[in-house]
């Protein structure tokens, strides 16, 4: 193996890279965003990295979620707001109703890159390049707002930067006090089935918290009831920008991808002769990986091998999204090799990139029984195979969208158009988070 560099990923072949026109406006901007402060500070990332180490030990459940693609219109403080709420809500039902810490990661503060299936998007016979996320071009179908501009990368860190800001300060400042996290009102309770089941969740939290008041224990003394700890993610797609936000770590001289304190690798890149690969193995943060229902037993050992050859506990996630219908199929002999070769890893469920479906009508949806099935059946294979089924991953917003048909509420193919707003794929909208968090609750108390 030859010797890592932040850069090294250039001498290899690499997918799903826009072609830029303007070269030397390229090279300006990753020079400029090379000077740029990084976004995470290397300590935060190796706090994650135990915790996460912790879940692949069992000790802990893995929540990451977000958007599926962040954007730049659709930026404002109650977007970030509402969807850091329902994340700290969903961990706080599935803290309480699982018994497990709930390690939290957001899909947020950098999640701009969008890997697609075509170079081109063809709308009454023109032909036009893929939109591949905020971050490299617009999605207007016009020949101009389709080309990749480097400048964007730039506005994509300002975007990540703001986003983190307040972030940090909804985390630490407040607003993920226990008291408060447990009364909010979602608009899910007031007229939803499980209703009498989230007030009771509600009640008893309140309750643990005036015993432990009672014994001294409060929000003022005892920062883990005010704050919470909640972690960056994104796809490192464009290797570029990942690439000038790698810095060495001044305590340890390790290097890091400062962009975001944990990132991974898409199903379409995870070449193991490719760019991503050889970027992935040299920096030190937690990664992931998508695994979908192609992967092979052997490649995946290869590929373990290859992003975590000291077998580090946290060091590596697999986040399959197999489709409901595969899953049984598929992920059983990759469960049963990674644990004969006595590999250690955090297996996390993303159910929703293998459950997009065409709606009638054309919109791009996801059935919210399609995603409850693949979870219950990611929990069922680990529980026949004595592994732990460490996480979720999950593209959701705390907006009440209709992107995703399903849940409580009944929303219809005919219900899409209402509230379709995502630039990428479908949503679950804050309703159906909170239904889907008491229903995997119930399926990770009785799976211990
Ligand atoms: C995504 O997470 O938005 C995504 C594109 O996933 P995958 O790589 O699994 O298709
Ligand atoms: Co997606």
């Amino acid at each position: 193996m030859t010797t890592w560099t932040p850069d090294s990923w250039r001498a290899l072949p690499i997918q799903q890279q826009p072609s830029y026109q303007d070269q030397p406006l390229l090279k300006q901007v990753e020079q400029q965003l090379h000077r740029y402060p990084p976004l995470v500070f290397a300590q935060e990332t190796r706090d994650l990295h135990r915790q996460l180490g912790q879940v692949a030990q069992g000790q802990g459940f893995l929540l990451q979620g977000g958007d599926c693609a962040e954007s730049f219109n659709d930026f404002n403080a109650p977007k970030i707001r509402d969807t850091f709420k329902v994340l700290l809500q969903m961990a706080v039902v599935l803290t309480y109703a699982g018994g497990l810490p709930v390690v939290k990661v957001a899909r947020m503060a950098g999640q701009y890159a969008k890997p697609r299936s075509s170079d081109l998007e063809t709308i009454d016979g023109v032909s036009l390049p893929s939109y591949r996320g905020d971050i490299v071009n617009s999605f207007e179908f016009t020949e101009a707002a389709r080309q990749p501009d480097p400048n964007r990368l730039v506005t994509a860190y300002h975007h990540s930067a703001a986003t983190l800001n307040l972030l940090r300060a909804f985390a630490q400042g407040g607003l993920a006090d226990l008291h408060q996290v447990s009364k909010w009102n979602m608009g899910f309770v007031e007229s939803n089935p499980l209703k009498d089941r989230y007030h009771s969740v509600a009640q008893r939290i309140q309750e643990a918290l005036r015993f432990m008041e009672i014994c001294g224990i409060t929000a003022q003394n005892s920062p883990s009831i005010r704050e919470t700890q909640l972690y960056t993610s994104h796809e490192a797609l464009l290797l570029n920008y990942e690439e000038a936000l790698t810095r060495r770590d001044s305590l340890t001289g390790d290097w890091y991808d400062c962009s975001a304190h944990m990132v991974w690798i898409g199903e379409r890149t995870r070449q193991l002769d490719h760019a991503h690969l050889e970027f992935f193995r040299g920096i030190h943060n937690p990664v992931g990986v998508k695994v979908g229902p192609g992967m092979q037993p052997d490649e995946l050992i290869r590929l373990i091998d290859a992003l975590n050859p000291a077998n580090t506990p946290g060091r590596l996630t697999l986040i399959t999204r197999m489709g409901a219908d595969k899953l049984a199929d598929k992920l059983p002999a990759l469960v049963r090799r990674v644990k004969a070769e006595g590999r250690t890893v955090v297996w996390s469920s993303d159910p929703m990139h293998g459950n997009t479906v065409k709606a009638s009508n054309d919109y791009k949806t996801r059935d919210f029984e399609a995603i409850l099935r693949e979870i219950r059946s990611f929990f069922a294979v680990h529980k026949a195979e004595g592994t732990h089924a460490g996480g979720i991953h999950l593209e959701m917003t705390g907006d009440h969208v209709t992107e995703c048909t399903g849940g409580a509420y009944g929303l219809s193919e005919h219900d899409l158009g209402k509230r379709y707003f995502t630039q990428c794929d479908p949503r679950l909208n804050a309703d159906q988070v909170l239904e889907l968090a008491f229903l995997i609750a119930d399926t990770l108390s009785a799976s211990r």
